[in-house]
C-alpha cells in the first residue's frame, strides 16, 4: 500500500518529495491553477467555509476526510491507485505483455492527446457551473455543487501530473494551455462541444452530472484499461470521485421528479398548473433530459472510428471492464450497426475494432436506462402513470453517423418539416429555459429548500439535511 504524504504543498502518494524536478514543475504550475480557480471557479463563496471531503489516501475506507474548508484552500492532491504487481496490457496487439511504466515513443502523441482531451473537460465543467452557486435550492445542494467543482479541479491536477511527469516540455506546455482555454469562448474554446454548452440552471446541472459525468465514468474506465500504467492508475482513483458526481445528478433529478409528482397529485398533470405551484412540469424535465443525454452521447465520438480502432489495437484504451470480455484482441468479429443509406436505415457489419466507440456507448446507454428506470420508480411510488424515457441514440446528434440527419426520439428518420414542427415538443424552448430560470432563487437558510425540488433522503456524511453545509 502506498503512503500518502500530506505534509508538503501538494498532497500526494507518488513520492513527489523525491523527485525535485517534478515537484518544482508542479509547484510552479500551482499558483497559475489558483489564479484560474479564482477567476473561473465558483463565483462568490470563495471566502465561505464549505463542508467538503478531501482525498487523503487511496485506501478503500479511509480516502476521504470531511470538514469545513475555504475552497481556495482545498488540498488538491495527486493520488494514483496502487500499482498492481505484474500488470499486463489488457487488450489489443500487445495483449498480455508487461504494462508500460513509461510512455512508449511511438505512442507519445496519441497518449498526450488522450490525456489533454480528458484533462480539458475537468476545468471546463467548473467554468460551466461557476454561477450556479448563486441560485442553489438549499445549502445541501450548494455544498454538493462545490464538492463536484473541487474534485473536477483535482481531476485536472491528475492529468497535469501525467503531463508533467511523462511528457517533458510539450507536457508542460499542454498543462499551461489547460488553464488558458475557456468554456464557451469563441476564440479559445474547450476541446469538446458539450463542455462549451451553457449550464445555467440547476435542472441542467443535475442533468449534466447525471449524463455528462457518466460519460466521464465510461471514458475513465476505458483509460483505466490502458497499457500505460500510470494513466490506468490515475483513472482508477478518479472513478471513486466520479461516482459521487453521478449521485448528485441522479438524486437531484429524482428529487425534482418527486416534487413534480407530488404537485401533479395535488393539481393534476397539466404543465401550467404544475408551474403555477412553482414546480417543474414533467414535459420540461423530459426535454432537458433529451438535450443533455444526446449531447453526452456525442462525447463518445463517431460510431465508426479508425482512431478508436488504433487506440484499442495499440493498447492505449480498452473497453468498459475489459476483463469481462473473452476476446481482448478483436481482430475477428463484427458489430451490427444501424446506419443511414439512401434515406433508409440499414444494418451494416462493422469490424469490431472500428466499432470501439459504439461498444463503449452501448454500456453508457444501458447505464442511463437504469438511471431513468430509477427516476420512473419515483413516479410509480407516487402513484403516477406518467413516465420519463431515454430517447433513441440517433436523436438530436451533432457527431458521428447520425449527425445532422433528422430522427424522432424513437429513432425513426423524419423529414426536416416534421422536425421543425415537433422540435419544441422534444427539446427545451426559449420559454422553457426562461421558466426554469425564473425558479432559480437561492435558498440559503439551513434546512430550507426551494419550491421545485424535494429535500434529500439523507444528508452528507451522516449529517442531517439541516446541517450548515456552507457558512460565512
Ligand atoms: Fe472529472
Ligand atoms: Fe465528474
Amino acid at each position: 500500500m502506498s503512503v500518502a504524504d500530506l505534509s508538503g504543498r501538494i498532497p500526494n502518494n507518488v513520492n513527489l518529495k523525491d523527485d525535485k524536478r517534478l515537484l518544482r514543475a508542479l509547484e510552479s504550475w500551482q499558483p497559475k491553477y489558483i489564479d484560474w480557480w479564482m477567476e473561473m471557479g465558483p463565483d462568490g463563496f470563495q471566502a465561505d467555509q464549505i463542508y467538503l471531503r478531501t482525498a487523503i489516501s487511496v485506501d478503500r475506507d479511509g480516502w476521504a476526510q470531511f470538514g469545513h474548508v475555504k475552497m481556495p484552500e482545498y488540498r488538491w492532491g495527486i493520488f494514483l491507485a496502487d500499482r498492481e504487481d505484474g500488470r499486463k496490457i489488457p487488450c489489443g496487439d500487445h495483449y498480455g505483455k508487461d504494462a508500460w511504466q513509461d510512455v512508449p515513443g511511438e505512442h507519445r502523441n496519441a497518449l498526450r492527446r488522450m490525456i489533454v482531451t480528458q484533462g480539458d473537460t475537468e476545468p471546463a465543467s467548473v467554468e460551466q457551473q461557476r454561477r450556479l452557486g448563486q441560485t442553489a435550492p438549499s445549502l445541501y445542494d450548494l455544498r454538493n455543487l462545490f464538492q463536484v467543482n473541487v474534485e473536477e479541479g483535482r481531476h485536472l491536477w491528475a492529468m497535469v501530473y501525467l503531463l508533467h511527469s511523462y511528457f517533458g516540455r510539450d507536457g508542460r506546455e499542454e498543462a499551461e494551455d489547460l488553464l488558458v482555454r475557456r468554456s464557451g469562448n469563441a476564440d479559445k474554446p474547450r476541446i469538446l462541444t458539450t463542455f462549451n454548452d451553457p449550464c445555467e440552471d440547476w435542472l441542467s446541472f443535475f442533468m449534466f452530472t447525471t449524463f455528462t459525468d457518466r460519460d466521464g465514468k465510461f471514458q475513465l474506465h476505458a483509460l483505466a484499461e490502458s497499457g500505460f500504467d500510470p494513466l490506468s492508475r490515475t483513472c482508477r482513483f478518479m472513478l471513486t470521485e466520479e461516482s459521487h458526481h453521478m449521485f448528485v445528478g441522479e438524486t437531484g433529478i429524482q428529487r425534482v421528479v418527486k416534487r413534480c409528482a407530488e404537485v401533479m397529485n395535488k393539481v393534476g398533470p397539466e404543465p401550467d398548473r404544475v408551474r403555477a405551484e412553482g414546480a417543474i412540469d414533467l414535459p420540461t424535465i423530459q426535454k432537458y433530459l433529451n438535450m443533455w443525454y444526446t449531447s453526452s452521447l456525442d462525447l463518445f465520438g463517431g460510431e465508426k472510428s479508425s482512431n478508436a480502432a488504433s487506440y484499442f489495437a495499440e493498447g492505449l484504451k480498452g473497453r468498459f471492464m475489459e476483463s469481462k470480455y473473452d476476446d481482448h484482441v478483436c481482430v475477428d468479429g463484427h458489430y451490427d450497426m444501424t446506419v443511414v443509406q439512401d434515406d433508409r436505415l440499414v444494418q451494416e457489419q462493422i469490424p469490431l475494432r472500428i466499432a470501439m466507440n459504439e461498444i463503449l456507448r452501448d454500456g453508457y446507454v444501458s447505464d442511463c436506462e437504469n438511471t431513468v428506470e430509477r427516476w420512473n420508480k419515483v413516479l410509480e411510488r407516487e402513484g403516477r402513470e406518467e413516465r420519463l424515457y431515454l430517447p433513441n441514440r440517433r436523436f438530436n446528434r451533432r457527431v458521428g453517423e447520425y449527425a445532422n440527419i433528422r430522427f424522432d426520439p424513437q429513432g425513426n428518420l423524419i423529414s426536416e418539416h416534421e422536425w421543425t414542427s415537433k422540435r419544441d415538443q422534444w427539446l427545451p424552448t426559449t420559454a422553457d429555459f426562461a421558466y426554469v430560470k425564473s425558479l432559480m432563487h437561492p435558498v440559503v437558510e439551513p434546512g430550507k429548500i426551494a419550491s421545485w425540488i424535494a429535500p434529500p433522503q439523507k444528508g452528507i456524511n451522516n449529517q442531517p439535511f439541516e446541517f450548515e453545509y456552507v457558512r460565512k
